[in-house]
Formats: structure tokens, C-alpha cells, sequence
């Protein structure tokens, strides 16, 4: 297929959280250990709380978090 100009609209990732701002950015301190929402279901966005189970049972998907930790030193 040539390549097309036309622009697909395709289907939101986020469907509720800030949703009247142009872009979602969060910014935090971490201490220890944190587990950050990919899949933009939590409710403590932008903070895991387990609410990607309830969607990847709905839909069959596979998202999860994305765990950091801080390094010792
Ligand atoms: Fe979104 Fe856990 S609630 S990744």
C-alpha cells in the first residue's frame, strides 16, 4: 500500500483521567519504591492500584505497571 496522508482516528488510550487537559504529565519524587498506572485505569493515577486486572480481564488484554526503584547506594 502507497503511503496514505489520510489520518486514522483511532481509539483513546485515556477515557478518564484529566481529560480536559492537552497532555497528561506527572512528575514525582521517588523514595524507595514506586509503581506507576500504564494502563490509565487507576483511580491514583499516576499510581498503580490494581485497577489493570479488572481491564485485562474485560478485554483480554496484558498491561501492568511499570515499577521503579530507586537505587542504593
Ligand atoms: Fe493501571 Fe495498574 S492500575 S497499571
Amino acid at each position: 500500500l502507497a503511503h496514505s496522508r489520510v489520518r486514522m482516528q483511532a481509539e483513546r488510550i485515556n477515557t478518564q483521567i484529566d481529560l480536559d487537559s492537552p497532555k497528561v504529565v506527572n512528575m514525582l519524587e521517588l523514595e524507595g519504591k514506586a509503581v506507576y498506572c500504564r494502563c490509565w485505569k487507576s483511580a491514583t493515577f499516576p499510581l498503580c492500584n490494581g485497577a489493570h486486572a479488572k481491564h485485562n480481564e474485560a478485554t483480554g488484554d496484558n498491561v501492568g505497571p511499570l515499577i521503579v526503584t530507586a537505587k542504593k547506594d
